[in-house]
């Protein structure tokens, strides 16, 4: 029988291999008990949204170092964050962006919301925004699946279904692997798994840490999977 994967494997892979980001809390500093700053992994998520981490890190450090809190942001002129985001593509994200720094200003007194449905309740923040945001920057133990959670999940549970069919059910999945305890470091580390390891061809399978527990391993389907939907 396979055992089946824990969070803790992954965990443990993560405290070692971790990808550093202008935006994250290094090892040593949250052993020191420092906390990621919601207002920086905010921005981060919204950046990374239809953008590669390489790309998002310059315009990351110029938007924190010309507006270093979400106060600050929320008093741009808007012309000034629209020349910013320039080159990054999806405008309306930098719309959405001083929308909800505005309203995080004016209606929260610039503190963000520490839940999922409270910021979900901000404008310009959505489900996948909500749930990041909410486990990276709260520890709150919500799943965050991005393309690469789905990857990592398809080929955890060897699942043929295509997506978006399978959709629900590599959510459920991801869900059930969502450990009470560094819920947020578990959301990254799944992401720099697929982004690093499991990726889309030729996975780096030697090297992953759930490679044991992994069905698409066994059956040797990993580079097959997700399957997907003809557009
Ligand atoms: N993609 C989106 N958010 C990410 C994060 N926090 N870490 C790695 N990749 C990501």
């Amino acid at each position: 029988m396979r055992e089946s994967a824990s969070a803790q494997e992954l965990l443990d892979w993560y405290d070692r291999n971790a990808r550093r980001m202008p935006w994250r809390v290094g090892p040593d500093a949250r052993r020191l008990g420092v906390r990621p700053d919601p207002y920086r992994i905010w921005m981060s998520e919204v950046m990374l949204q239809q953008t590669t981490v390489a790309a998002v890190k310059s315009y990351f450090e110029t938007f924190t170092a010309r507006w270093p809190t979400v106060v600050d942001l929320a008093a741009a002129e808007d012309a000034d964050v629209m020349a910013a985001w320039a080159g990054l593509g999806y405008y309306a994200r930098a719309r959405n962006l001083l929308k909800c720094a505005r309203a995080v200003a004016n209606d929260h007194s610039g503190v963000f919301p520490d839940t999922r449905e409270g910021l979900l309740s901000l404008p310009g923040i959505g489900p996948y925004t909500a749930a990041a945001v909410a486990a990276i920057a709260f520890d709150r133990p919500e799943t965050v699946v991005d393309g690469n959670v789905e990857r990592v999940m398809a080929r955890l549970h060897d699942e043929h279904t295509p997506l978006p069919t399978a959709k629900p059910v590599l959510t459920e999945m991801a869900a059930a692997l969502t450990p009470q305890e560094r819920p947020g470091d578990y959301a990254q580390a799944v992401m720099d798994l697929g982004a690093t390891i499991c990726t889309p061809r030729k996975p780096a399978c030697g090297l992953c840490p759930w490679r044991k527990p992994c069905a698409a391993w066994e059956a040797g389907t990993a580079a097959e999977l997700p399957r997907k939907l003809p557009k």
